[in-house]
């Protein structure tokens, strides 16, 4: 089968591509990016001559070069990741999380509706989304599936949209769709502008610790390749037209996870633990900041047997490891255009 993986060279993109290339070797994975300042080629060296990889780097906001893909590889799979992801990003400059991740998902959609509209039942549509759709949980309680949609953020909304576009094509047209709602992901290749690489690099190299507020909005977090996992497992085994919560049970506050990274950075450098939380440093919160994210991952669990593999441990000595052992990748990334924005919009947070 042919799978378009959109935003294959982000974060998560990049670890799906890496894990499900070598596995897969019956299957084409074309992935179509347009590399964006969170993409780097760089995470898919070690994939990038198997037979059955191609690139294409075309920009979803483009309905005619997508529409050139799509004559020419037809494809049977898209697994649509290709997103803007940073909330403070969308609050700052909100316009290409709408051209992207609304207007990019519903070329797709009218893609898969006019290439596939005979063939339904032999083709999938899997969107990959986030938890933030719901909004903000108080002390008490977990998402469900069946939460009512309650955005804070532009990106959070624009997901939010194009959630309901995915399903109204699946209802309106009869489209085969899958849709994952998931936690904070954590791991390698995460573009060091999200919290834990941002800590890692400003630990290891001595620059203060921005804490939004007072540090006590919790997330619960989720090792990326366990992400990768659970998508591939609703792809396979999910039923069609059904949306599946995905979490790791590992809730924390920001402190928590900040006090978990200084311990381990000081584990791996012999440097005292002291050093690093000294450069904790509270700065203005965020703008709509929600207060607290937790899945109920029930349904992934009954419904598909499918459980995280590493624990909040675990999988944050592998990514702390992974960026200590990884910094050229982490100061090639953060060059150019990423430095010049945090500069301009980050320049009173000392950051
Ligand atoms: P990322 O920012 O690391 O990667 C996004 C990728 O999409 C990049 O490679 C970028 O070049 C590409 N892209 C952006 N705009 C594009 C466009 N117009 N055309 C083609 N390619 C484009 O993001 P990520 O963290 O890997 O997130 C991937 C998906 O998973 C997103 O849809 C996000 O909403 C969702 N998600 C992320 C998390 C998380 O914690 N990171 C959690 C749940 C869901
Ligand atoms: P982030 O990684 O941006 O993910 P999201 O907002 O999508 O959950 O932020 C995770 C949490 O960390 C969130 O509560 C905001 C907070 N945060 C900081 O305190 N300081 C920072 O520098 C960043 C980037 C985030």
């Amino acid at each position: 089968m042919i799978y378009f993986v959109t935003g294959g060279a982000g974060f998560i993109g990049s670890n799906f591509l890496k894990t499900f290339v070598p596995r897969h070797s019956e299957h084409t994975f074309v992935n179509v990016d347009c590399l964006t300042y969170s993409a780097n080629l760089m995470n898919l060296e070690d994939i990038q001559d198997c037979d059955n990889y191609r690139f294409e780097g075309v920009d979803i906001t483009d309905y005619e070069a997508l529409e050139g893909l799509f004559q020419k590889y037809s494809p049977d799979v898209i697994v649509h990741f290709a997103a803007e992801s940073h909330v403070d990003r969308s609050i700052v400059s909100p316009r290409r999380f709408i051209e992207t991740n609304i207007i990019g998902t519903f070329n797709l959609l009218e893609l898969a509706r006019h290439y596939w509209k005979d063939d339904y039942q032999n083709k999938l549509f899997h969107h990959v989304s986030t938890d933030e759709v719901y909004g903000s949980l108080g002390k008490e309680g977990y998402f469900e599936e069946t939460t009512p949609y309650d955005p804070s953020s532009p990106y959070s909304s624009s997901k939010a949209s194009s959630d309901h576009l995915v399903r109204a094509y699946g209802r309106t047209y009869g489209l085969q769709f899958t849709l994952t709602n998931c936690s904070n992901n954590y791991g390698p290749y995460q573009f060091p502008e999200k919290l834990i690489p941002l800590m890692i690099r400003n630990i290891l190299s001595g620059k203060p610790l921005p804490v939004y507020g007072k540090g006590e909005n919790v997330r619960d977090w989720l090792y990326v390749v366990d992400h990768c996992e659970a998508i591939w497992t609703v792809m396979e085994k999910g039923e069609r037209g059904e949306s599946y919560n995905i979490g790791g049970n590992n809730e924390r506050t920001n402190m928590e996870v900040i006090n978990a990274l200084c311990h381990i950075v000081s584990e791996i450098t012999g440097k005292e633990v002291e050093d690093y939380l000294g450069l904790i440093k509270f700065v203005e919160d965020r703008p709509g900041h929600d207060l607290r994210y937790a899945i109920n991952a029930s349904k992934m669990r009954n419904e598909l047997g499918w459980e995280p593999k590493e624990t909040f441990e675990s999988g944050m000595r592998k990514t702390v490891k992974w960026y200590v052992d990884n910094q050229e990748w982490v100061e090639s990334v953060c060059s150019g255009e990423y430095q010049k924005w945090i500069e301009k919009n980050y320049k009173n947070r000392e950051r």
